[in-house]
């Protein structure tokens, strides 16, 4: 899997993957809404081009990055500069993952609806559970029933605000959701789903 999305990084650039946003504006308006920039955040599949420009902008200080691809990171530490250094890098797949450390902020932009199993989505509702403290707040964005069923190839689950609650119930209780409809680089749409909960 991780060899399936470092040829993707290598062969395109930011502005060829469907994904690519110039500002992350909706990430930005929820994390103003229900975080602070003194919160340890992780961004799962963070990407090449995610938010952690914006954030060390905001002077986030405790910023991690995880993605499968050593590829993306590698591109996303370039993009940062001499802020690369003020940004911590874990190359790992989400379904195998365990924390070592506690952060008060998940953030998932177009990851978590790559999981297509039960027992997948399961899993990574634990493993969010053990990364965050009690009160922590996770933000998840994945296609909605109106968006698109594949995504770099994939097949994706296809998710709305009543089916994220519902799978992340055992932990988590909704506080916020919306939808965004994102317009890709080549000028379609793609539609979204963002759901933010808070650890119980
Ligand atoms: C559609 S892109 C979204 C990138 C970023 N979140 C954004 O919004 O710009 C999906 C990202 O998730 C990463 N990814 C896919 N499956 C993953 C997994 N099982 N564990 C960790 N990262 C994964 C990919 O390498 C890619 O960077």
């Amino acid at each position: 899997m991780s060899e399936h999305w470092d040829a993707i990084f290598a062969q395109k650039s930011n502005d060829e993957l469907s994904w690519y946003q110039k500002e992350p504006t909706t990430s930005l308006e929820i994390l103003t809404r229900w975080c602070r920039p003194d919160d340890a955040i992780i961004d799962i599949g963070a990407g090449s081009v995610g938010l952690a420009e914006h954030l060390i902008e905001r002077r986030w200080r405790d910023v991690t990055l995880l993605d499968i691809s050593r590829e993306a990171l590698d591109i996303a530490a370039k993009r940062l500069g001499s802020n690369a250094t003020k940004v911590s890098y874990e190359i790992a797949d989400i379904r195998e993952w365990s924390p070592t450390r506690r952060y008060r902020v998940w953030h998932d932009r177009a990851v978590f609806h790559f999981l297509i199993s039960a027992e997948e989505q399961r899993d990574y509702v634990l493993t969010a559970a053990r990364a965050l403290d009690l009160g922590a707040v996770l933000i998840v964005a994945t296609f909605s029933p109106s968006g698109p069923t594949h995504c770099s190839g994939l097949p994706i689950v296809q998710h709305d605000s009543a089916s994220i609650t519902a799978l992340f119930n055992a932990e988590f209780d909704l506080i916020d959701s919306r939808d965004e409809m994102h317009t890709t680089p080549f000028e379609s749409t793609q539609s979204f789903t963002w759901s933010v909960l808070r650890r119980r």
